[in-house]
């Protein structure tokens, strides 16, 4: 806890090209993010595949907001989970198949597009129980869907789902959202890990330095993949970023010759066929990992199912979704998805999910390396001497021209080299615009691109 943190301060910070610590632990940031950036964003709530019959619905959380995500006879519908007669949550399930939803505490009764159907005993206790019906409906959450996934917003004013993702959908459909027809194998997966959600989101979007020594036990003692300088510093692999809407992404390309391996090949044919556009980059595609703002991060790469290299033993692809929905300023809930193309065989979908078990799942080592990391930094932001410690982000600080840019040609958004922090500081520069509340149409206004970390060389023009 810390008093007295103003947005000014931060600011000045940012200017001066470093980050305090403690936005990774403040009680008073944590408040603020909650309405300036939670309550007006798309948060993403579901995938389609998970609500695939009329009736089915799933309960998701916009940060401390309970949603019901169901699918009616009209479309895809989200309301808050909550009785508009004395609060109660109506739904106690966290997924199912219901045409309606009946309140525990008196009975009230919603049909799955939210409207209050019932009332017991409404003639004889209401005087116009008719009224009540039809101005008392589930309190609702704005649904739209991009390639199946589902995201909701609490503000009637953002922007369509479309705009504000902006051209970031060029990596969703890469990273598989176009062509593969993904669908979620099992439920989410769902753990409490005791790290503020900015570090994940920044982490994912994107933090590539950080994989041969976190990750060193499979990657340098193991030697499962081929890492070698050129896997993060060759020509090929870059990051993108979206300023003003916070959204970054890597891609990386080391094996020339073999099309985004792991992928069945009548998959890449159709991948190839419905995006042409994407062609040129499934060649040597191994990772494609990023998050659209402010917690949605998505992955996907190869996974050897032992202690043996890539290229020498069964290595699936894997997807995986994830959410860092923010329980405290400390603490968050990870929620988890591993996809798989509809298309492959079960037994394909079965290796491609231990796979995504081995590396990223609940148990994943991957994932282990990163929390214990992830806990570390959150406990010292909270540190009586940590908590205003400066964090530096000058990689690639002088964002010029490099010479790897010539072999990406065509991929949409601030391109960088593979090793940078400029989609962080752009994480950044976009979370402080929301802060100050510059982005009331849903995305970042005029702060959102520069004005902050720019005195450490960021490049003028
Ligand atoms: S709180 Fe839901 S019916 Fe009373
Ligand atoms: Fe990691």
């Amino acid at each position: 806890m810390r008093s007295g943190v103003s947005l000014q301060d931060l600011e000045r910070e940012l200017e001066n090209g470093a980050l305090p610590a403690w936005v990774f632990s403040d009680a008073q940031v944590y408040e603020w993010e909650k309405e300036a950036i939670f309550k007006r964003v798309w948060n993403f709530l579901a995938h389609e595949s998970e609500i695939p019959e009329v009736g089915d619905y799933v309960v998701r959380f916009i940060v401390d907001t309970p949603v019901i995500v169901t699918r009616t006879e009209h479309g895809i519908r989200a309301h808050v989970n909550m009785c508009r007669h004395r609060g109660a949550p109506v739904c106690r399930g966290e997924r199912g198949r219901s045409q309606a939803f009946r309140c525990p505490y008196h009975g009230w009764t919603y049909s799955n597009t939210g409207e209050l159907v019932g009332i017991p005993f409404g003639e004889q206790i209401y005087v116009d129980p008719e009224r009540i019906k039809r101005e008392l409906s589930l309190p609702r959450v704005r649904v739209q869907s991009y390639r199946g996934l589902i995201f909701g917003t609490l503000n009637e004013q953002a922007p369509s789902l479309e705009d504000y993702l902006g051209e970031s959908t060029w990596y969703l459909d890469l990273f598989g959202c176009r062509g593969l027809d993904l669908e979620v194998f099992g439920d989410p997966e769902r753990w409490i890990l005791s790290a503020n959600w900015k570090i994940a989101a920044e982490n994912f979007g994107v933090d590539n330095l950080h994989i041969l020594s976190t990750h060193g036990s499979l990657i340098v003692e193991l030697k499962q993949f081929p890492f070698r300088q050129e896997y993060l510093l060759g020509p090929a692999n870059f990051v993108a970023y979206f300023p003003g809407r916070g959204h970054a992404i890597a891609v990386n390309r080391p094996f020339p010759g073999m099309k985004f391996v792991g992928v069945p090949e009548s998959l890449i044919t159709r991948m190839e066929a419905e995006a042409p556009e994407h062609a040129p980059f499934l060649d040597g595609l191994s990772t494609v990992v990023g998050t659209i703002w402010p917690n949605l991060s998505l992955l996907t790469v190869v996974q050897p199912l032992g202690p043996y290299p890539v290229g020498q033993g069964e290595a699936p692809r894997y997807w995986t979704i994830r959410v860092w929905q923010p329980t405290g300023p400390t603490q968050m809930q990870v929620w988890s998805w591993c996809l798989v193309p509809r298309a492959m065989s079960d037994e394909q979908k079965w290796k491609s999910f231990q796979a995504y078990r081995l590396s990223f799942g609940i148990s994943g080592i991957f994932e282990q390396d990163d929390a214990e990391v992830w806990k570390g930094i959150t406990e010292l932001a909270a540190s009586l001497g940590g908590r205003e410690v400066r964090l530096n982000y000058e990689i690639d600080g002088v964002e010029g021209p490099w010479p790897g840019q010539r072999f990406i040609k065509g991929a949409p958004g601030v391109v960088r080299p593979y090793v940078t922090e400029a989609g962080a500081r752009n994480f950044w520069r976009t979370w402080l615009t929301y802060l100050r509340g510059g982005s009331d149409d849903g995305h970042g206004g005029s702060m959102g691109d520069r004005g902050v970390f720019d005195s450490r060389g960021r490049a003028a023009g």
